[in-house]
């Protein structure tokens, strides 16, 4: 499977042209700076990966991307369009983004196959679509065992997959992944890289990801960057960036390898 995503990733198809720039980006949490006037950028077509330290403000560039935190300071273009103040609603729909939080994400009270329906419900208008789409999410995602279960009951892996699934069911141009790999066993974790990779390669999505499982995410990124102390210390390629000092002394650690 590993040589399997390697084969993908050669073949892959790379555009040199933003989908998502983060100019001087600041963002602050009442007096706490987090990120100080950061500037990234998430190529089109390209999986990026994004790696810090616990509490670094992955998660919090992630929520200002779709605006759920208000940049004290910058801006945010998606698709070359000043995204900054546009309401996460409108900024979603309007520019295709599908976001898999961190944390949480499924309502715990409907079942696996009420969750996905009800997202389908807000994005697909014909019944029998709806129904086809839920289904084919619930097999791809290997959750058929699982689909008349309450959410609150579901495994923490069992979760991750459900929460990527519901991101699936509408078109989506740009994918975020807020920690995907978490708690997911090793053949889970080898399905959702292929999953990405294979929604990179067919369905052309630009996709970000951020995951302390470093070994998986590098295995199915194009490139990765670290951010560390409010800005990112070090970018590149996988085999650069575990190579990197500044990434081995902010993040990776002596002796990491892929
Ligand atoms: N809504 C909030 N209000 C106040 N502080 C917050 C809020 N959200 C995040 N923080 C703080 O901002 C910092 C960055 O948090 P964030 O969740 O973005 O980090 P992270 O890089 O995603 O960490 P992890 O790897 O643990 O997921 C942390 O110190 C956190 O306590
Ligand atoms: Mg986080």
């Amino acid at each position: 499977m590993a040589s399997l995503i390697k084969k993908f990733r050669i073949k892959s198809f790379k555009e040199e042209t933003p989908i998502i720039e983060l100019k001087d980006l600041t963002i602050s949490y009442g007096n706490r700076q987090i990120v100080e006037h950061l500037n990234m950028n998430v190529q089109k077509s390209e999986i990026c990966g994004l790696l810090g330290p616990n509490g670094a403000g992955k998660s919090s560039i992630y929520h200002s991307i779709i605006g759920l935190v208000k940049p004290a300071f910058g801006k945010i273009l998606i698709n070359g369009e000043d995204a900054t103040d546009i309401p996460t609603h409108l900024r979603c729909s309007k520019f295709g983004i599908s976001w898999v939080p961190q944390y949480g994400g499924s309502w715990s009270d409907l079942t696996v196959f009420e969750n996905i329906m009800a997202v389908a419900e807000l994005h697909i208008k014909s019944k029998d679509e709806r129904l086809a789409k839920t289904n084919n999410l619930i097999r791809k995602f290997e959750l058929n065992n699982v689909i008349n279960l309450k959410s609150k009951y579901l495994s923490g892996g069992q979760v991750r997959k459900l929460t990527l699934a519901m991101a699936m069911v509408k078109e989506t141009k740009i994918l975020i992944l807020d920690e995907p790999f978490a708690a997911l066993d090793p053949q889970s974790v080898r399905m959702i890289q292929q999953i990405i990779v294979s929604l990179q390669m067919f369905e052309k999505i630009s996709i970000t990801i951020s995951d302390h499982s470093s070994r998986d995410l590098l295995g199915c990124v194009d490139s990765a960057m670290v951010l560390s102390e409010g800005s990112i210390v070090a970018k590149g390629t996988p085999q650069e960036l575990v190579k990197n000092t500044k990434a081995i002394e902010a993040y990776f650690g002596e002796g990491f390898k892929i």
